[in-house]
């Protein structure tokens, strides 16, 4: 047997944690099978038990059984990029790194990220091809694994950077056409790189059969707000391509490079900014973080294990987002080796957990948040009635119902009475604001919520995440969308929305169902 068979074997021994994810029929399964009081000792268990991959960037040189042992998926960090795989005209070579990697994932039962179809940077013989050979390559690729990839980086890092909120204007983007001159590139006679990239990359998929998710990746667009409390404009340009183009676009991929760069810092937006993008229907992932723990600035302050902790949690109360992968295993052989941002020190396999890998894992043994739809196994509440009165809503105006009366007698206990209150924080800047609001359930559960506040004179609200609106200004009404009604006695769910003006002295009331 060869050391790399023995290596191999060794893996498969080591690599069966009782929470794992499964290929089943290509399409991704999260599998529980562990008892649920029991905390999982692999950042991989612990994921796929709170129903979510945690996975990183390899290359086939460190294949080390730590890999399969601590993470469910694996992104090839530089084996499938066009440099090198691509030949000018869109066919295939030198597959065979990427295939390595495919290979180990499959038979370790991870789940592949592929990394990535169309980027302006290490585009190698595809540097200035034309739409067609970008389509030629697309297909290409994406046959070449079919299903055994389960998302795709379509589109890679198409914004400028600099908080500009605009396309970069070199290659692929040169391909652009408005062909109306409105300013944008969303209309149908439009020739848009990304639209047409993802176009391609759907009909390849469907006429394959395949379960594989088409992502658009970037980094800096992982909070609502940049440093300062300004709007961030890349995100904001990134949720218009995925909102406009959401018919062929599956997932998002946030990189979350974070770092004392003013647009890299982690925000306390970044939740609110995963689930406005999750509102569109898409899977989000936190693709390729770490985070500088370089303590010459110690530039993002909590601590790395803190900031960890942070980024874990705002991916894990959000439902839709389905995976966090780390650029690499540990510091020394990270991209940015001199910001320390990894989970791990050591090298060629021979590895130490930083205390950031134990914030990591306790955090995600934590599980999803209250923003994740309850069981509907969940048992009656066994807390006592709360004292708060029931709603003084008047019973309704409207006339009764011209259809016969339900023939099952009403209930003879009264519907336990509910409450609820709400808090709300601001990240305000000259001339716009976001406002997060916490909805806290009483000594009851409750299964429905509505907010109402005031705004100042001039406050206007733009946009709303995880909540249903009436009304823009003055008085403005937020109720819970159908995921999040329902909390738990003492727990809470959150919402937020971005507005103009000044939103300073709001006092939310909050009513509950
Ligand atoms: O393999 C060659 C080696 O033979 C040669 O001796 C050496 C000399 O420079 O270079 C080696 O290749 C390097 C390669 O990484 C493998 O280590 C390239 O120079 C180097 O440019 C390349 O850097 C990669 C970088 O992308 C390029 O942009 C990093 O490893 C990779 O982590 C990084 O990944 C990107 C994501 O794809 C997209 N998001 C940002 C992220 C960081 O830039």
């Amino acid at each position: 047997m060869s050391s790399s068979q023995r290596q191999r074997r060794r893996v498969r021994r080591l690599a069966l944690p009782a929470a794992m994810l499964l290929l089943v029929g290509g399409a991704v399964t999260i599998q529980s099978t562990a008892p649920a009081a029991a905390a999982e000792t692999t950042l991989r268990a612990a994921a796929a038990k709170a129903g979510l991959f945690f996975g990183t960037a390899s290359s086939p040189n460190r294949l080390y059984p730590i890999l399969a042992q601590e993470f469910g998926q694996l992104t090839p960090e530089n084996d499938m990029k066009p440099d090198r795989i691509a030949t000018s005209s869109g066919g295939l070579q030198n597959t065979s790194g990427a295939d390595q990697l495919v290979n180990h994932a499959q038979s370790n039962n991870m789940v592949v990220r592929g990394h990535t179809l169309v980027w302006h940077s290490q585009a190698g013989a595809l540097q200035g091809a034309s739409q067609s050979t970008l389509n030629t390559f697309i297909g290409n690729a994406i046959n070449r694994w079919g299903s055994k990839i389960a998302y795709w980086d379509v589109v890679n890092e198409s914004l400028e950077d600099n908080n500009t909120g605009r396309r970069r204007n070199q290659w692929p983007h040169t391909m652009n056409r408005d062909a109306n001159g409105d300013g944008d590139y969303f209309d149908a006679g439009d020739t848009d790189v990304i639209r047409d990239s993802f176009i391609r990359a759907k009909q390849v998929v469907q006429a394959g059969g395949y379960s594989t998710k088409l992502c658009i990746n970037d980094y800096d667009v992982e909070g609502l707000t940049v440093k300062g409390g300004g709007p961030n404009r890349k995100a904001n340009a990134l949720y218009d391509i995925v909102r406009t183009y959401r018919q062929y676009i599956d997932c998002v991929g946030f990189q979350s490079h974070f770092n004392d760069n003013p647009n890299s810092i982690i925000s306390d937006d970044l939740q609110a900014n995963i689930q406005r993008f999750a509102d569109l229907g898409v899977e989000v992932h936190l693709s390729e973080v770490d985070i500088d723990d370089d303590l010459s600035n110690n530039d993002i302050g909590a601590g790395q294990a803190e900031n960890y902790r942070k980024v874990v949690r705002a991916c894990l109360n959000v439902a839709k987002c389905t995976g966090i992968t780390v650029w690499g295993i540990s510091d020394s052989e990270s991209w940015r080796s001199s910001e320390r941002g990894l989970l791990f020190t050591g090298g060629n396999g021979n590895y130490q957990k930083k205390s950031a890998y134990y914030a990591v894992l306790d955090e995600l043994n934590k599980g999803r948040g209250t923003t994740t739809p309850p069981p509907t196994t969940t048992p009656p509440p066994t807390t006592p009635p709360p004292t708060t009165p029931p709603p003084t809503t008047p019973p309704p105006t409207t006339p009764p119902p011209t259809t016969p009366p339900p023939t099952t007698p009403p209930p003879t206990t009264p519907p336990p009475a509910t409450g609820c209150t709400a808090t709300v924080s601001l990240n305000s800047w000259t001339g716009g604001f976001v406002a997060t609001v916490r909805v806290t359930a009483g000594s009851s559960p409750i299964s429905g919520w509505n907010v109402q506040l005031t705004l100042p004179s001039g406050a206007a609200v733009t946009s709303v995440w995880n909540a249903n609106r009436t009304g823009t200004s003055g008085s403005v009404q937020f109720s819970n969308v159908n995921y999040n009604g329902s909390v738990n006695a003492g727990q809470y769910t959150e919402f937020g929305f971005q507005g103009t003006g000044a939103a300073s002295g709001l006092t939310p009331v909050c009513t509950a169902s």
